[in-house]
């Protein structure tokens, strides 16, 4: 069985001061949400959907998903947590004690707000997981990445060939993903707030599948603005 898990447990603080989560923002004929949600409703490798989003949020939620949404497969949505980690702690439990869950079962970790997924890379991701047991989805570096310890003075600058920019989803077998969370100490837990670096630091493999320079985070303003001009040309590629 393939679980996706949309985080929408922020509030879009770099948005600016808005009331309404950048999830919920409309992007074209409708909210951003809806639009990732798609994407994994209509693709044939999901079984079900897990929305995670604010708890003051999940009934506008269950609303949004009736509107725009057939029906035809399982979505739940429940309350994130208040941390991202917090959010893939809440999917995990509401899994395990609301799925059949194996050794087989993949949990596709994606952000609400990376409306631009496509097929192909949740294709990958779900490859990748039940092959290795995690997966990134990542795009080579464009930019030259500069290391700086101090904020201040460059600390180091790193070979640009071997520099990626992590995207999401990320995937994971889940009873890896559990073995290995549950492996980590109290002071580990309070700074790792990547799954795959949690991975990565317990010397476990994470595959890298490739990502896309359009599938953008919508984290600031601006990329809202990115957002409605890849939307426009995506339609009229259509
Ligand atoms: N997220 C989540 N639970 C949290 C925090 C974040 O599910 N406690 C989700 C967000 O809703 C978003 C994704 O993780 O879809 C990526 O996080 P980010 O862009 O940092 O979102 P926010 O935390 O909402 O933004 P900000 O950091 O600007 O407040």
């Amino acid at each position: 069985m393939v679980i996706a898990a949309v985080f929408a447990g922020g509030i879009g603080s770099r948005m600016g001061n808005s009331d309404t989560p950048k999830q919920y923002l409309e992007l074209g004929s409708k909210p951003v949400i809806i639009h990732t949600i798609e994407k994994f409703f209509v693709n044939d490798r999901i079984d079900e959907i897990l929305v995670l989003c604010p708890q003051a949020w999940v009934a506008h939620t269950i609303d949004l998903i009736k509107k725009h949404l057939p029906d035809g497969k399982k979505i739940s949505v429940i309350p994130g947590g208040s941390t991202r980690n917090g959010t893939l702690e809440n999917a995990i439990a509401y899994i395990n004690e609301n799925c059949e869950t194996d050794e087989n079962t993949v949990i596709v970790t994606h952000d609400a707000v990376r409306p631009f997924v496509t097929h192909r890379i949740i294709e990958e991701n779900v490859e990748a997981a039940i092959k290795y047991g995690a997966c990134d989805t990542v795009i080579p570096a464009t930019d030259t990445i500069v290391e700086s310890e101090s904020g201040k003075m460059i600390t180091s600058i790193p070979d640009r060939k071997k520099m990626f920019q992590g995207q999401t989803p990320q995937s994971f077998r889940l009873k890896e993903l559990e073995r290995v969370l549950s492996s980590l100490t109290e002071n580990e837990k309070a700074i790792l707030t990547d799954a795959c670096k949690i991975f990565s630091i317990k010397n476990k493999d994470v595959y890298m599948v490739e990502g896309e320079v359009f599938n953008i985070k919508i984290t600031y303003p601006y990329d809202m603005k990115v957002a409605r001009t890849l939307l426009k040309g995506k339609d009229s590629d259509d």
